[in-house]
């Protein structure tokens, strides 16, 4: 891994050297102090977590083996599913999640053995120490399970105990809910409950050497946040991931091309409809804890057709290269056409390309605005930066992950779990008690 020096931290990340607020104390976990905690020495430093959709190991041939680990304190992996009368989670996709060989063994027929992307992550959490990996709940595709079923409490038992215990028999350090999106208050004081009932269980593990890990990704559209009731979060919280994207696309009406994952907003409300700044202030404002937000900043883009550009109206957007909201794209293949130049503003914190000839606009992040961004966690003392998804980085110098770690300096290096001795998979039963500190 890249260290910087501090010098070339300040330097690389467009500090001036007046600005000596690199490295900020982090907090870390705000463990209710009768929680078994970890020592301070390793808790220092900023979290770069990566989600990774189970769907990666098909169409984008991106399995848990390509994951950068060296540059990530966390993998959060998405997404588990929701039975909509029980409230019993359960594995989103089982052949891909515990099922798939991918080292030649056959677990078809052997409940004992597990294999998927889990075992591959499992894999990796034995040979970095630092990685921790949090099972994720729910999501845009899963979420529509959670609202029949979030009023009733007895639902709201079972989805905390049945996470807990996949999450713990499958070998993660934690879980992340992902619930888009609260709709009332009623709803906000429920899923507090969800919450706490869930930090219980994961809290009676006294027996392992730290706490299990549970987190949030928050929306970044007033109408939504401004129903949470976030101070009861975020006492139950390890972090949460303010979800900075998706602020324009295939759905803006009126259809003007605009930023999608700006962190200011403009006076031109028409090329900046939503930002990123607002969001994380209203966060702190309401009580959420500025060392446990994360941006979520995104590895792609949103493409819009027949436009002049921020501002301009589009018509259509192209079908992208995921998704089937339309104009889509991961960073790793943008911009999309060599003729395109790339605009960025450091001050508003965003990138755009524009090609004139196929008069196509897409808004996304290059490496100087992820370290803008970087640079902001930083200022503002939040706790690190989540990415969706890290399947869609690039590589080497444009790496946008790489970007923004080197910035970062120093990441969090808190200590995984092994031990699962309660686990029915084999593969932790093989694990030698007593090496997990
Ligand atoms: C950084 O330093 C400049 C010049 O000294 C000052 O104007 C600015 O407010 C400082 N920023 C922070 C975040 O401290
Ligand atoms: C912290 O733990 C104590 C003792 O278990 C408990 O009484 C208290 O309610 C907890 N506080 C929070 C915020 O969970
Ligand atoms: C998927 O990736 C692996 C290793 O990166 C490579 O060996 C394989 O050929 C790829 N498969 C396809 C269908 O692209
Ligand atoms: C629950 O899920 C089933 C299967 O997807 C669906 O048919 C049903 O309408 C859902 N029920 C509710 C209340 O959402
Ligand atoms: C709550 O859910 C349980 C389990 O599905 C069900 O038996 C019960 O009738 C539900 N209660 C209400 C008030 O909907
Ligand atoms: C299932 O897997 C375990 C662990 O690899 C192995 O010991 C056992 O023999 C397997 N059982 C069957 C029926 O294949
Ligand atoms: C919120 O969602 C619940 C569950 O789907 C529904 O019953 C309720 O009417 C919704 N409330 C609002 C204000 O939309
Ligand atoms: C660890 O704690 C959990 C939760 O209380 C319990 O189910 C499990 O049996 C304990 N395991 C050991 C090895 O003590
Ligand atoms: C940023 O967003 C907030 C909330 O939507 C809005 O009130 C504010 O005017 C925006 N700021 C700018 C400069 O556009
Ligand atoms: C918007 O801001 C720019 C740059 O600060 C300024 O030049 C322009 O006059 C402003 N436009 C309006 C309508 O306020
Ligand atoms: C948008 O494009 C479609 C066909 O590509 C065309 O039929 C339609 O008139 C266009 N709409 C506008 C407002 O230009
Ligand atoms: C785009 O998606 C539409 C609808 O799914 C499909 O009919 C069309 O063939 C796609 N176009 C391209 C270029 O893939």
């Amino acid at each position: 891994m890249h260290c910087p020096t501090f010098l070339s931290v300040l330097i690389l990340c467009g500090f001036a050297l007046s600005n000596q607020t690199y490295p900020f104390p982090n907090r870390g976990n705000s463990w209710n102090s009768s929680t078994p905690s970890q020592p301070d020495a390793v808790r220092n430093g900023k979290r770069a977590v990566g989600f990774f959709g189970d769907w990666n190991i098909y169409g984008r041939n991106f399995t848990a083996a390509d994951i950068p680990v060296k540059q990530l304190t966390h993998v959060i992996y998405a997404f588990a599913n929701i039975n909509n009368v029980t409230g019993e989670v359960t594995l989103g996709d089982p052949w891909a999640d515990v099922e798939k060989p991918f080292d030649g063994n056959d677990a078809q027929g052997n409940d004992t053995n597990l294999e998927g992307s889990i075992k591959q992550l499992y894999l990796l959490k034995q040979q970095n120490r630092h990685l921790k990996t949090l099972l994720s709940v729910g999501g845009w595709t899963y979420s529509p399970n959670i609202s029949p079923i979030l009023h009733n409490e007895t639902c709201r038992a079972t989805f905390a105990s049945s996470a807990v215990k996949l999450m713990y028999n499958l070998g993660f350090d934690g879980l992340d809910y992902d619930y888009e999106y609260i709709n009332s208050t009623e709803q906000a004081a429920q899923f507090v409950d969800l919450l706490a009932k869930t930090r219980t269980l994961l809290d009676a593990y006294r027996n392992v050497t730290s706490p299990f890990l549970l987190t949030f990704d928050a929306p970044a559209g007033p109408d939504h946040y401004e129903l949470l009731d976030v101070k009861g979060m975020d006492q139950y919280l390890d972090f949460w991931t303010f979800m900075a994207f998706d602020y324009t696309g295939a759905f803006t009406t009126p259809p003007y091309a605009g930023h999608a994952q700006n962190l200011y907003g403009s006076n031109d409300t028409l090329a900046t409809p939503f930002n990123t700044s607002s969001g994380i202030e209203y966060y702190i404002a309401q009580g959420a804890t500025a060392s446990k937000l994360h941006l979520g900043n995104p590895l792609y883009g949103h493409a819009f057709q027949n436009t002049h550009g921020p501002g301009t109206p589009f018509n259509g957007t192209g079908n992208g290269s995921f998704g089937d909201a339309g104009g889509n794209w991961d960073y790793d293949l943008l911009p999309l056409t060599r003729n395109a130049s790339i605009h960025e503003d450091e001050e508003l914190g965003l990138s755009w390309s524009y090609d004139g000839d196929t008069k196509t606009m897409v808004s996304y992040d290059t490496p100087k605005i992820a370290r803008r961004k970087a640079r902001y966690v930083m200022e503002k003392g939040l706790g690190g930066v989540s990415w969706w998804q890290i399947a869609g980085d690039k590589k080497g110098a444009e790496s946008l992950v790489g970007a923004t770690v080197d910035c970062f300096g120093e990441l969090e290096t808190s200590r995984n779990h092994l031990e699962y001795p309660d686990s029915p998979y084999s593969i932790f039963k093989d694990h030698v008690p007593g090496k997990e500190w």
